[in-house]
C-alpha cells in the first residue's frame, strides 16, 4: 500500500544517504526534492536573469523542463533535457539555491510537482527541508535529523572536498536563509520524530526509522 516517509533537516544531517538507503531497503522510491531546487537554480543562472527579481526567476521555473528520477539506486536530473546531475551540486548552485528557493512561486511549482511524484510513487521516501511541514503533512512517518554543526560541516567536507572552515561558514549561511525565508522555512513539523545523528552510524540511523516504521 502507499507508505510515505518525509526526511527533513540541514545539510549534513545525514539526510541523503539515510534516506536512499531506507528507500532501497523497503523497495520504495525516492525523491530529492534539494535536487530539484538546485536544477531550477542552475537553469536561472544559465538564463542570466538578476537572483533577486523574483518574478524573472519565477517565470524561468515555469518555462523549463525539469525531469527528477526516484530510483534510491541512481537518479538523474534533466533540465530542457541537459543532463544537470553534476552542475547542480557545483559551488555556483549551492551559492545561489536558497534564494531561489525563497521566491514563492518557485515553491509552488516545486511542491506541486513533489505532489505529483509522491502520488504516483506511492511508496517513497522523500527528503528536504518542508517535506513533513508542507509538501506530505499525512505523512506516514516525518522524522527531523539534526546533528551538530561541527559535525554536519565534517561531512559536507569530506563529501565536496571543500575545506571544513569554508563548509561551516556555508552551511550557517544556508541554514540562516533557509530558517528565515517567509514562505516555507526550514523548521521541524510538530509530530515529526527528531533524531540527533552527531553520534550515530548511518547504519543505525536507519535501523532507528526502520524500527519506527514497522511500530
Ligand atoms: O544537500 P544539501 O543539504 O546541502 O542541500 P539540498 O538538500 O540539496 O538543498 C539545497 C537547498 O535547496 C537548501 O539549502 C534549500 O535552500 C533548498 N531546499 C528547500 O528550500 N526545500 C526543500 N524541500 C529542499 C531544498
Amino acid at each position: 500500500g502507499r507508505c510515505v516517509v518525509a526526511v527533513d533537516g540541514p545539510s549534513g544531517s545525514g539526510k541523503s544517504t539515510v534516506s536512499r538507503r531506507l528507500a532501497a531497503g523497503l523497495g520504495a522510491r525516492y525523491l530529492d526534492t534539494g535536487a530539484m531546487y538546485r536544477a531550477i537554480t542552475w537553469a536561472v543562472l544559465r538564463s542570466g536573469v538578476d537572483l533577486t527579481d523574483a518574478a524573472a526567476v519565477g517565470k524561468v521555473a515555469e518555462e523549463v523542463e525539469l525531469r527528477i528520477g526516484t530510483d534510491p539506486q541512481g537518479y538523474a536530473v534533466t533540465v530542457d533535457g541537459v543532463n544537470v546531475d553534476r552542475e547542480i551540486r557545483g559551488p555556483e548552485v549551492t551559492g545561489a539555491v536558497s534564494a531561489v528557493a525563497a521566491v514563492p512561486a518557485v515553491r509552488a511549482l516545486l511542491v506541486a510537482r513533489q505532489r505529483e511524484l509522491i502520488n504516483h510513487a506511492g511508496r517513497i521516501v522523500v527528503e528536504g527541508r518542508d517535506i513533513g511541514a508542507v509538501v506530505a503533512p499525512d505523512a506516514d512517518l516525518k522524522v527531523y535529523l539534526t546533528a551538530s554543526e561541527a559535525a554536519r560541516a565534517r561531512r559536507r567536507s569530506a563529501e565536496d572536498a571543500v575545506d571544513v572552515a569554508a563548509t561551516a561558514a556555508d552551511l550557517a549561511r544556508r541554514d540562516r536563509l533557509d530558517s528565515t525565508r517567509t514562505v516555507d522555512p526550514l523548521r521541524q513539523s510538530a509530530d515529526a520524530v527528531e533524531l540527533d545523528t552527531t553520534e550515530l552510524g548511518i547504519d543505525e540511523v536507519v535501523d532507528r526509522l526502520r524500527g519506527l516504521l514497522t511500530e
